[in-house]
């Protein structure tokens, strides 16, 4: 018959089906007041294994983590950005309408080097951004991170005005990308760089591919009603500071380096 499913194929649905809901059902863990989202899709599974992957080459990877972070930065701005009303004339009558204002752009906040591929294609999804980098390298040896480059309301040169005021109003909507959460040594430094120039953890959301524990435990003991959307939560670190089973190091398999 025409269109048919090919044999197995409901039974297959229903599993799925049955699968998503139960995901679907824990997929918000509180911990101390801090939100925890890994949002239940099966695209997020999907980009999230081909990242695991470690035949996955630089191009192949470097893709799906701009994937995921379209997927995941969508799922965070699901309850958080506002709309104004209003109405437009369309080719056939008039309707009541709503876009997000543009007079209040998010905040994006890449971490150097990964969290750029991250937020590749945010503009594609966030209709209103301005784009500020903060660059961490972490010793390899202590896993302490060090601030190499702060963009927040740098001068373009010395003696020129600052760009933008050297506060965020605190009602700014910041997304700090930070793709591997797992000391949580930068993000912790990263967000601490933030809330010292004006911004409020409330208004605060991370994405990240992959989350461990030690960096949920310390975001939410420092920063309590912060929300992270990670593609998945994984059991934990190896000596060297990575996330076990992980997806080894971010940058160098986005970068070929
Ligand atoms: N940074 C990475 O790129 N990978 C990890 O597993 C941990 C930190």
């Amino acid at each position: 018959m025409a269109g048919a499913a090919p044999s197995g194929f409901n039974k297959r649905k229903k599993k799925l089906s049955v699968k998503c809901e139960a995901a679907a059902a824990s997929n918000q863990i509180g911990v101390n007041q801090m939100l925890v989202y890994v949002p239940p899709h099966p695209l997020i599974k999907h980009w999230v294994s081909v990242l695991r992957n470690e035949f996955s080459p630089p191009p192949i990877f470097k893709s799906a983590m701009a994937e995921l972070g379209r997927l995941l930065i969508y799922e965070a701005s699901r309850d958080w950005l506002e709309t104004i009303g209003g109405e437009v004339q369309t080719p056939c009558g008039v309707a009541n309408v709503e876009f997000i204002d543009p007079r209040e752009p998010v905040k994006v906040v890449p971490i150097l080097r990964a969290g750029l591929v991250l937020v590749e294609h945010v503009s594609s999804v966030l209709p209103a951004t301005q784009t500020y980098h903060l660059g961490f390298v972490r010793n390899e040896v202590t896993l302490q991170p060090t601030l190499y480059l702060n963009n927040l309301f740098a001068k373009l040169k010395s003696n020129w005005p600052p760009r933008l005021p050297d506060r965020f109003p605190d009602s700014s909507l910041i997304l700090v990308a930070d793709p591997m959460l797992a000391t949580g040594g930068t993000i912790v430094a990263a967000i601490e760089e933030l809330t010292s120039r004006g911004a409020d953890v409330k208004n605060l959301r991370v994405v990240a591919a992959v989350a461990a524990p030690p960096a949920l435990k310390i975001l939410s003991e420092k920063f309590p009603g912060l929300r992270v959307y990670t593609g998945t939560i994984d059991p934990g670190l190896n000596e060297k500071g990575y996330i076990v089973p992980g997806l080894g190091d971010a940058g160098d398999r986005s970068f070929g380096t």
